[in-house]
């Protein structure tokens, strides 16, 4: 798909059908996120990629147990999706790691869009974080997760603010 295509495109997908996502698609996916800059070229992205039914269903019923039905939705995505790509950072200097584990997520699902997978990026899951880091037995900081998938159809685009609202020209040229 042509770049700005990929950028308009993208959408946060919150229903998944059962068309079976290969694994090779997702390390794909993952071969574009570890491309992404980082501070000091730090890298400091780890992703624990769950496909086991059993294991997505479990974080999400933890998820909905402990937040109750606020954000069932973000729950349900956990459980249908295809896979569940847990984003973790090695953390040196909170600022500059995040945003550089940031810059590798929005790789992965811009990669996701090109190749024709829904995403949905979930920070509601930082709720669980110490629940998710026990269950999968990693001991960095969870950032986010992702959920992938194959949809039916992407939705249309959400509202954004105008660019002039978000930013200023500092001086003439
Ligand atoms: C850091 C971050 C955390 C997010 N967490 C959630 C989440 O937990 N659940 C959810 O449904 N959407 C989540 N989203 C998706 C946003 O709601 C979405 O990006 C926004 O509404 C704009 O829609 P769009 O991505 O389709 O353009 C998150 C997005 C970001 C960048």
């Amino acid at each position: 798909m042509e770049f700005s295509k990929v950028l308009e495109e993208r959408r946060s997908v919150r229903n998944y059908n059962n068309k079976a996502l290969l694994p090779d698609t997702i390390k794909n996916i993952l071969e574009y996120a570890i491309l992404a800059p980082s501070a000091h070229n730090r890298q400091p992205w780890y992703f624990v990629v769950i496909q086991n039914q059993d294991k997505k269903k479990k974080i999400g019923d933890t998820l909905e147990e402990k937040m109750g039905l606020e954000g069932k939705k973000t729950c349900d995505v956990i459980r249908e999706a295809q896979a569940l790509i847990l984003v973790f950072a090695d953390i040196e200097d909170t600022i500059m790691d995040l945003v550089s584990v940031g810059a590798s997520i929005e790789n992965m699902i811009l990669k996701a869009r090109d190749l024709g997978v829904a995403s949905l990026w979930m920070g509601y899951i930082l709720n669980i974080e110490d629940e998710v880091k026990k269950m999968v037995g990693v001991d960095k900081k969870l950032v986010s997760a992702v959920a992938l998938g194959y949809t039916l159809s992407f939705p249309s685009k959400r509202p954004r603010k105008d660019l002039e609202e978000v930013s200023y020209w500092l001086g003439e040229i």
